[in-house]
């Protein structure tokens, strides 16, 4: 099978800072790769290469092959992005912002009627669905467009802290919508956390980043074992400190 995401050798500059130095990994079909690291770490620069919105200074990244400089098109039609900090049309409800967005993809009303009612499912709004998005608190927009990057069905989803402002219920409840997602339909999901407990609990790999490098990577259960750890948080702690 072809892999999913392909990173090799990632550097992106802004103007003294390197916020990616070197960056390679790959995500297969179905699996769940998570970044996590520190404020600054390079995470959401990684991710916004990835989703084609930024130009890396220099190595490559492709999506199921496909460049994400040269065949920017191709990768943005089988992807989905969740922005780290994202706006979301006011003035719409959320119900209207759903059908707009399922509009671009579904071929027939009825399969817009289906795909919002998946995303409603996975957004767990409820009756709010019918209120204005500038009614909803933050963490609702989050789950809103949490809906809106899986409803689709991506063949890969990048999403930068899904899960960021959510109360526990519904963090839960997203963290398990992915999973289900990464396995019913085999999408690759990469994501960015500062969870640990959520890394854990949703990563088939993690890979540690500092300072635009990868650390260490890994399966979350493998590495708390070959550092001798309790959780993460200390695999983490004692690597950053090792190579920081
Ligand atoms: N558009 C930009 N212009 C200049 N510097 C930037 C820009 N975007 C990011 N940076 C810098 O690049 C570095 C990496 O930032 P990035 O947003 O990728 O970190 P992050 O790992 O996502 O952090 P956080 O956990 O806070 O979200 C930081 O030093 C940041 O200041
Ligand atoms: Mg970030």
């Amino acid at each position: 099978m072809s892999v999913a995401v392909e990173v090799n050798d990632l550097v992106k500059v802004f103007g003294k800072i390197r916020a990616v130095n070197g960056i390679s990994f790959t995500v297969q079909p179905g699996e769940i790769y998570g970044l996590i690291g520190p404020n600054g770490a390079g995470k959401t620069t990684t991710l916004r290469i990835l989703a084609t919105l930024l130009r890396p200074t220099s190595g490559t990244a492709k999506i199921f092959g496909h460049d994400v400089v040269k065949e920017a098109e191709e990768v943005r039609k089988i992807i989905s992005y969740l922005p780290e900090e994202a706006g979301a049309y006011n003035q719409l409800t959320g119900r209207e912002y759903l059908e707009f967005m399922a509009s671009f993809i579904a071929e027939t009303g009825e399969e817009v009627k289906e795909l919002v009612n998946e995303a409603a499912r996975i957004s767990g709004l409820g009756k709010r669905l019918s209120d204005k998005i500038k009614t909803y608190s933050k963490g609702m927009k989050r789950r809103l467009l949490v809906a809106r990057a899986l409803m689709v069905k991506p063949k890969v989803a990048i999403l930068d802290e899904p899960t960021a402002g959510l109360d526990v219920i519904h963090a839960v409840h997203v963290r398990k919508i992915v999973k289900e997602y990464a396995q019913k339909y085999g999408i690759a999901v990469l994501l960015s956390s500062h969870n640990m407990l959520e890394v854990e609990y949703l990563c088939n790999r993690i890979a540690l980043i500092n300072r635009g490098k990868i650390l260490v990577e890994g399966n979350p259960l493998q590495l708390k074992d070959h550092y001798g750890a309790l959780n993460l948080e200390e695999v983490f702690a004692m690597v950053v400190s090792k190579h920081g």
